[in-house]
């Protein structure tokens, strides 16, 4: 017995929206739009941003939203570019890398691919942060 796919090879799972539903790539992006960053529930149940992409596709990372800080949950903030932590001030760029304090760290990456059956999967980022050139501290 096989138990059903939890992600090929890398392991990995299914990003959920609110409602816990599986995430379908194509639907998911017919219904936003380039630019968006999209909360989702990712790896270890943490919330993570998918990005749509210039060219209408999902990144192929994912932003982990928790504050490196003392783990509120960063909003968004489409107007400045920037996720800006409601908690104590910390910002993040476009891509997650901190930009301004009181958080220590940026925010971690996840992988995201779609699989067979259009289905967004996050897996762990082990590899160098291409933000900050460094090794991932969330590892
Ligand atoms: Fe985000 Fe403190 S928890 S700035």
């Amino acid at each position: 017995f096989v138990p059903p796919s939890s992600g090929g090879s890398g392991g990995g799972i299914v990003a959920k929206d609110a409602l816990g539903n599986d995430i379908v790539a194509t639907e998911f992006i017919s219904s936003h739009k380039v630019g968006d960053r999209v909360l989702s529930q990712g790896l270890k149940g943490d919330p993570t941003y998918l990005v749509i992409e210039g060219d209408n596709t999902i990144s192929s990372y994912g932003i982990n939203a928790v504050c490196t800080h003392l783990g509120c949950v960063v909003p968004w903030n489409a107007g400045e570019d920037k996720f800006i932590c409601p908690c104590h001030g910390s910002q993040y760029d476009a891509r997650g890398k901190v930009v301004r304090g009181p958080a220590p760290l940026s925010l971690a990456l996840a992988h995201v691919n779609v699989d067979e059956d259009d289905k967004v999967m996050f897996s762990n980022w082990a590899e160098t942060d291409f933000r900050t050139d460094k090794s991932p501290w969330w590892t």
